[in-house]
């Protein structure tokens, strides 16, 4: 190795070094069953008009830093208490960014595993160490353990999943809440699959001052605009505006996402579907003996494999056409789990097909 790369790699925080890039992988020509994306396109009359009005957009132009009139729709489309702050992020991702950026350095940050990977990732990245406390067997919260935890570590933020991902469980209510009284620092509740659970703690911030509620529009059908909102007591959120990029949501994501809350009931309707999907996909995957699925509020299914490598599964269903996710060996999960986003009937049709004779 020459000098001048191993003194920029000695620039690098060593704990940088030691991460890897977030994987996603190739997905040309398969079946996409690994993301949770909405996997229906938009009438043709809705596609018409939209193209209509972004070929009036200037891109020689910065957009509106503030973006107000898609935070006016949003608040509107969404039912955000006009006495709390938003802030907008380029993804929930990088709101999650947002929050931990502002911490102190040396603040631990709490959640439980599994869970979301990027709130371990993303605090690994600010150096910010992280507490993660197991789930319980049925993947609810260990609520002692975490107050323990809790008494011990004071976390600047503790994130809850709701439903949590890759459980696809909803923590019980009373478990959230006495999270929430137990915690000194932010509690973010991440309802980024709120569009298919419909259970939400958007009405309780107003009682919390110490509670975030964090949500997406990906998987309501609008994952490649990357457009994530938080809601928070205005004290927070405006400090969170002055570190927020000024530019972070860019003039097509502000047009586009105005304009598809304007046709909510189109993305409603898409959920509505998937949601029955779901519970079709269930069942049908609780009929193979040799699986075990758990019970899903989220557009995605976990299960595991009774007598069967996950990793061969996974493999073949790619060979087969259609690309699921392979969860590895995550703490807190059974071994040889596997999880399929769920998508439109014949996704759905062709994936069991596919993994009932796989399994066979
Ligand atoms: C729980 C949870 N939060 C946040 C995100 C990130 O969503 P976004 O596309 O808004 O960055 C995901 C994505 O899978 C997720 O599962």
């Amino acid at each position: 190795m020459s000098k001048n790369n191993k003194k920029l790699e000695s620039l690098v925080r060593p704990e940088i070094r030691a991460m890897s890039a977030y994987h996603v992988p190739e997905a040309t020509g398969l079946v996409k069953l690994d993301a949770m994306e909405n996997p229906f396109a938009w009438p043709i009359e809705m596609k018409e008009e939209w193209l209509q009005l972004l070929s009036d957009a200037e891109p020689n132009r910065y957009p509106d830093p503030s973006a107000k009139e898609l935070v006016a729709s949003l608040r509107h489309c969404f039912g955000v208490p006009s006495e709390l702050g938003v802030v907008l992020g380029n993804g929930s991702d990088e709101l999650i960014q947002l929050i931990l950026m502002a911490m102190h350095q040396g603040a631990s940050i709490m959640a439980p595993t599994p869970s979301f990977v990027m709130y371990r990732h993303i605090a690994t990245s600010l150096s910010l160490p992280f507490v993660s406390v197991p789930l319980n067997g049925d993947f609810s919260l260990d609520v002692p353990t975490m107050i323990s935890e809790i008494e011990r570590h004071d976390p600047a933020v503790i994130f809850l999943a709701y439903p949590n991902n890759p459980t696809a469980n909803l923590f019980h209510d009373e478990d959230i809440r006495a999270i929430l009284n137990a915690a000194n620092g932010l509690v973010v509740i991440d309802e980024a699959y709120q569009p298919f659970a419909r259970k939400s703690f958007l009405n309780r911030v107003s009682e919390h001052e110490n509670l975030i509620v964090l949500r997406t529009v990906s998987k309501l059908g609008l994952a490649g605009l990357r457009l994530g909102f938080l809601v928070g007591h205005n004290n927070l959120t405006d400090d969170l505006e002055k570190i927020r990029l000024p530019y972070n949501i860019n003039i097509f994501t502000q047009l586009t996402a105005t304009f598809a809350f304007k046709h909510m009931d189109v993305l409603d309707g898409q959920a509505a579907i998937l949601c029955n999907q779901r519970e079709r996909l269930l069942k049908k995957l609780s009929s193979l003996s040799v699986v075990r699925v758990f019970p899903s509020e989220a557009n995605f299914i976990l299960f595991s494999l009774l007598s069967d490598s996950a990793e061969r599964v996974f493999e073949e269903l790619k060979e087969a056409g259609v690309l699921i996710k392979k969860m590895g060996h995550v703490p807190g999960l059974p071994d040889e789990c596997l999880r399929v986003t769920v998508g439109t009937r014949s996704e759905n049709d062709l994936f069991f097909e596919k993994i009932g004779s796989i399994l066979k």
